[in-house]
């Protein structure tokens, strides 16, 4: 079986729990530019992708596990996933955030939002009753209220440093993110057998890994 897991932040946290689980690939991915790493004493192998790219190698059946974050589940909201596991990683908040005292955007009939995330930022202010005019970036989001792109941004918050080195601040917290294994219906059904004894193991990792937190 194939597991895609995200590379960057999340795939350091997750290797640790991979290797309480007793996954362990064959060579470093953090220092090979290998993308299909068999892993040892087992049948699987983990594809390291961008994390956006992980929900749709799980959703056709590419991989038939995935770690991803909750952000991009959310946004993505690609059918034909399980999700039956928070791995309790990569943790941080999405936000909405602009310059510091000037919340006030919140009130507003139409604002203008900078995120990567379009359509969870679309629904936060339509449910405000508020209009947004989205901006999509894909990265230093924090640049776009100081350059005058936008009034606010929708964007990840963890330690909150990014945001106080540019004069922001959190105006409202969105969500709770975390990374979670996700599954392949359709080898949910088929290879159900496979599946259950490769998430009791990663469970029980997790838990393990929350001991000694
Ligand atoms: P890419 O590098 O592929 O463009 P990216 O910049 O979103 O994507 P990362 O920054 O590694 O890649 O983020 C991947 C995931 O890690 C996010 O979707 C989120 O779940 C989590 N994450 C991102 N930023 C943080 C953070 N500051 N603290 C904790 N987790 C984070
Ligand atoms: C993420 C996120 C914030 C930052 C928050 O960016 O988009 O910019 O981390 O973390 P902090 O609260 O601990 O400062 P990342 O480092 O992935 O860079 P990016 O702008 O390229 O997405």
């Amino acid at each position: 079986m194939r597991i895609a897991v995200s590379k960057g932040r999340i795939l350091q946290e997750a290797l640790e729990i991979f290797a309480r689980a007793g996954i362990v690939p064959e060579v470093d991915p953090e220092r090979s530019r290998q993308l299909i790493l068999p892993c040892r004493d087992s049948d699987l192998e983990l594809v390291i992708l961008r994390a956006a790219d992980v929900p749709t190698y799980v959703a056709l059946g590419a991989a038939e596990l995935g770690v991803t974050g909750s952000d991009v589940l959310m946004e993505s909201r690609i059918a034909g996933l399980y999700e039956p596991l928070d791995l309790n990683i990569a943790r941080c908040r999405l936000v909405v955030a602009g310059p510091a005292g000037a919340a006030a955007c919140l009130t507003r009939p139409r604002v203008r939002v900078a995120t990567k995330y379009v359509r969870l930022a679309q629904e936060f202010f339509a449910a405000r009753g508020q209009q947004a005019i989205t901006v999509k970036l894909y990265g230093s989001m924090e640049l776009a209220p100081l350059a005058g792109l936008a009034d606010c941004i929708v964007d990840l918050v963890d330690t909150g440093k990014t945001l106080e080195a540019n004069g922001l601040e959190s105006y409202q917290t969105l969500a709770a993110i975390s990374s979670r294994l996700i599954v392949n219906r359709g080898a949910w059904k088929l290879h159900h057998d496979q599946v259950m004894p490769v998430l009791a193991r990663l469970r029980h990792a997790v838990e393990a890994n929350q001991e000694h937190a």
